[in-house]
């Protein structure tokens, strides 16, 4: 009787720098990605957390941006801000049917390093209460809940994440 065939193998994340070209399928991933966040948000928010390929490309200074891609498609992406020495992240988001698969791990992973290679001291993270699965993968990688700024973003309570480098 022939041997049964083994799994197949996992399918690789390649986690890279962004560049202008991925711009385009970042913007369509950012709308379907926060659509189900915007409830309740000024229409400026909604707007900002939307933008469009020129408008994203006008926020790009000051921020290193990594995607996450499998079989050639991008299905995540998280932005490293250096401020005053600590590394704030930005629109850290996964395609909604690739989660649980280690792709934000692997996104904060190489945010991490650049991070470490930027000399910062520490990674920071603002939340949301509805972004509450960002909570438990921080949580897992090593950061710590650092505080919450009551109603700081239009009403509503905004936590804060730290890991000390
Ligand atoms: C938060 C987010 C980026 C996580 O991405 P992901 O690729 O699913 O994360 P991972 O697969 O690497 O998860 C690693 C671990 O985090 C925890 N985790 C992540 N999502 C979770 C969830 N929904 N429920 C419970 N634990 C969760 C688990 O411990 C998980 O490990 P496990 O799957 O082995 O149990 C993704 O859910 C997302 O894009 N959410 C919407 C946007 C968002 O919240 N952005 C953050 C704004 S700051």
């Amino acid at each position: 009787m022939a041997e049964p065939s083994p799994p197949p193998a996992p399918r690789p994340i390649i986690v890279e720098r962004l560049t202008h070209q991925d711009v385009p399928e970042i913007c369509g991933l950012f709308r379907r990605v926060w659509e189900p966040y915007l409830a309740g948000l000024p229409a400026e928010v909604q707007r900002a957390w939307q933008p469009t390929p020129l408008e994203f490309t006008s926020g790009m200074e000051g921020v290193t941006y990594f995607s996450a891609r499998r079989d050639g498609k991008l299905v995540g992406v998280v932005g490293c801000e250096l401020v005053d020495g600590a590394c704030h992240l930005v629109n850290l988001c996964v395609e909604s049917d690739h989660r649980r698969q280690g792709i934000g791990t692997a996104l904060l992973q190489a945010a991490l390093e650049w991070a470490r290679h930027a000399g910062a001291r520490s990674l920071w993270a603002d939340l949301l209460p509805r972004f509450g699965d960002a909570g438990m993968l921080f949580a897992g990688e090593g950061f710590t809940e650092a505080g919450i700024l009551h109603r700081h973003f239009w009403g509503e309570d905004v936590k804060q994440f730290e890991r000390l480098l």
